[in-house]
């Protein structure tokens, strides 16, 4: 890795690994134009792919014709209003009224290491993993200064880009938009491919063209959300898992977001990522600055699956913090699906003893144990234990719990508020709501206005005497809604458009709080399932609740989208009861093992209960997820097949980092008469190892096994699963 610039030609170029990121400033204007990013090159001046001499650009150095120029010169970061007609990465209004941002380089840093983001989630390196550029644009006749941000990691072809506007001048600005990363590159032949879906049907893999205009996913319900993921990825035409080009633009955030490529007349695309700008005016007064939030670049060569991998590296060594991040997570059980909000101290108790029998670790007491709260239409906010179901208190069942010999953990769900609540009788100004109008119900509850500081510190509070009030190890932070009816009484009349950004900035203080006050605490995020699976919580939490939708055969889907980006030690999977209480479905019990083996794994359903035989299979399940998680935790992992895309059968692997182990997973979905049986091309082995595979004693290279393939036997019914370990032998 390394930062270089040349003085003379005034360029910059960031190398990683196996990419380059070059940006080249304009001889005397000082336009920031963007060169190329893509496979690591040797030569440093390649300004002339910025094609400013040629037609129909007409060069601008006398301002004969700037805006022919600016509407065509790929630049690094529009300003707006000033010639380029492009999607702006900036837009202002000044105290005049006025919207015109034209940006020039001032000046640049070249640092070892990574700044801080103030206030935001971000990236982390010392001084030896990463460097950074900084490069500071300034619009001087509104005294707006722009600090543009680049940092590389050792090992790892990423770039990270963020930026910072500061307002230099003696009057408030207001900013209504601002991208954290702009970039312009020619249309190859690039499709879109964006991570889409639904509660409980999260992040299905969706590929389309680009057309003209402007194509893209966002999310404006003030979290990041289940139907749109802020990521996507540019991918050729030819691209798979292991052959094509892939630009993956991944967004380190929780609430609202634009992720948006836009074709011009010249075929030309620009990029665009950062806090949608619908619903955002954020005033940045004299002498104070706005910090955008930061934005992952992956470029990869060689298919989605070297992009993949990166993510997951990035994100397992320079994102998660937990101390959780390299551990074996305890198997756990969650009472959600077992009993909904029918349940008390001895059930509870019942549960933990047959789990400890089979070798679970933790019990977790999901939604329904405080308040009066018997079903979803009270009580959050009133952050007090439920002594009818739970006599003698937490500190009772928790002591029970740790005598039977199992951890405990608790499910909140700190940003909201019911109507029907001891809180919002006290403060029904608490809530987010506008004046006068009836606030929309959604799960009939409110959201708390966590942008107030005297709301989060008194909700912090009652979070916090509850984790000391007993020997408690792991939290659910649940989020069971979206944000709309945007009033708060803690903004005045000109700030209400920073509603959504403040609140998204107090769930990352009161995360941080947490993690400071109860630094071995696990912690797990959720919104209704994955609604809030972004790296932004990654940075907080280790793992996060996938989706509710807990059917193997729909979690095929979910979880092949949510590890194209996210390391598998990240998604919360858990194995249920049949049939699916979303789909209806009834799959094997060895199946649901199998596909929550490649998460977090645990259980979520009664075990009093469950048939006696699922019941025996769970030491099978509890003894796989210790001798595999090690390896699905730290391995590198590869697509092999997806049921998405062929409806009949899916396979994905992880490969030990040294190559010296390999855990692959098949999933017949649907069986069929008289079909040949299957091969499967492996990926990720040494191709001079000789592997064995566990289940047979067979003995294969590893190049026989990713060119020739495995044989893999049809197996009787729809939905069978088989686990393929191989492990290399010696000589
Ligand atoms: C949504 C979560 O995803 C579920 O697991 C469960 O915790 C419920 N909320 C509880 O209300």
């Amino acid at each position: 890795m390394n930062i270089l610039f040349d003085k003379e030609k005034g360029i910059f170029k960031l190398d990683t690994e196996n990419t380059s990121y070059i940006i080249a400033l304009t001889d005397e204007e000082k336009f920031i134009g963007h060169v190329y990013f893509g496979r690591k090159i040797s030569d440093i001046d390649v300004s002339g792919l910025m094609r400013i001499d040629e037609n129909p650009f007409v060069p601008s150095r006398n301002n004969r014709d700037r805006g022919s120029f600016l509407d065509t010169f790929p630049t690094e970061f529009p300003g707006c209003n000033v010639g380029d007609y492009r999607e702006s990465a900036i837009e202002i209004t000044d105290l005049n009224g006025h919207n015109c941002v034209d940006l020039r380089y001032q000046s640049h840093r070249i640092c070892h290491g990574k700044p801080k983001l103030e206030g935001l989630p971000a990236t982390f390196g010392s001084v030896q993993d990463c460097m950074t550029l900084e490069i500071t644009a300034v619009d001087p006749v509104i005294s707006l200064e722009i600090i543009l941000r680049y940092s590389i990691f050792e090992g790892l072809d990423c770039v990270v880009r963020s930026c910072e506007v500061v307002n230099r001048s003696t009057d408030s600005v207001f900013v209504k938009r601002l991208m954290s990363m702009s970039m312009d590159m020619d249309q190859v032949d690039y499709e879109l491919l964006t991570l889409n879906g639904s509660w409980a049907r999260e992040r299905h893999i969706c590929r389309r063209e680009i057309g003209y205009g402007k194509t893209g996913v966002g999310s404006t319900r003030g979290e990041s959300s289940h139907q749109e993921q802020p990521f996507m990825a540019l991918v050729s035409k030819n691209a798979t898992q292991e052959v094509g080009e892939v630009y993956g633009f991944h967004f380190v955030y929780s609430g609202n977001f634009l992720a948006q490529v836009e074709k011009n007349q010249f075929d030309s695309l620009r990029i665009q990522m950062g806090i949608h700008p619908k619903n955002f005016c954020f005033e940045i007064p004299s002498g104070k600055s706005f910090v955008a939030p930061e934005v992952v670049l992956v470029y990869s060569h060689e298919g989605l699956g070297a992009m993949t991998r990166t993510y997951h590296d990035l994100y397992r060594k320079h994102l998660i913090r937990s101390p959780y991040k390299d551990k074996k997570r305890p198997i756990l059980i969650n009472n959600w699906e077992a009993t909904y909000f029918d349940f008390h101290t001895e059930k509870l108790i019942a549960i933990a003893k047959e789990a400890k029998k089979n070798g679970i670790e933790m019990l977790v007491m999901d939604d329904g144990w405080f308040g009066y709260r018997n079903d979803d239409n009270s009580s959050l906010g009133d952050w007090f234990v439920n002594e009818e179901k739970l006599p003698g208190g937490l500190s009772y069942l928790v002591e029970e719990v740790n005598k039977i010999g199992l951890k405990f953990g608790i499910w909140f769900e700190p940003e909201m508020i019911s109507p029907d609540s001891e809180l919002y009788r006290a403060h029904p100004d608490w809530a987010i709501t506008i004046d006068g109008r009836t606030p929309c119900r959604m799960r009939n509850q409110y959201v708390l206005d966590i942008s107030r500081k005297e709301v989060r510190d008194y909700i912090y509070s009652l979070l916090s005497a509850i984790l000391h009030s007993a020997n408690i190890e792991y939290v659910k932070w649940d989020m069971n809604r979206q944000l709309c009816d945007l009033g708060s009484l803690g903004l005045p009349v000109a700030n209400q458009g920073e509603l959504m950004h403040r609140y998204v900035l107090g769930v990352y203080e009161m995360q941080d709080r947490l993690m400071h006050e109860f630094p071995n605490l696990l912690l797990e995020n959720c919104s209704g399932g994955g609604g809030r699976f972004d790296p932004g919580m990654l940075y907080y939490s280790p793992q996060i609740w996938c989706s509710d939708d807990t059917d193997a055969i729909e979690r095929l889907s979910i979880q092949e989208g949510t590890a194209l980006i996210y390391p598998l030690s990240t998604m919360g999977a858990h194995v249920s009861d049949c049939p699916n209480h979303i789909v209806g479905r009834t799959t094997p019990f060895e199946t649901r093992g199998h596909v929550a083996l490649a998460g977090t794994f645990g259980y979520e359903l009664d075990i009093t209960k469950i048939p006696p035989e699922d019941r025996a299979k769970i030491a099978d399940q509890v003894s796989d997820y210790h001798k595999y998680n090690a390896l699905v935790r730290t391995g590198d992992y590869y697509r092999i097949a997806s049921y998405s895309e062929n409806h009949l059968y899916d396979c994905y692997g992880v490969v030990a980092k040294d190559k010296s182990e390999a855990l692959f997973t098949y999933v017949q979905v649907m069986n069929g008469a008289n079909r040949h049986s299957r091969r499967i091309r492996l990926q990720g082995l040494a191709c001079e190892k000789r592997y064995r595979l566990e289940e047979t004693g067979e003995i294969f290279y590893g190049d026989t096994l990713m060119r020739a393939g495995l044989h893999i036997h049809n197996m009787w019914g729809d939905f069978q699963s088989k686990l393929l370990h191989l492990t290399a032998v010696e000589g």
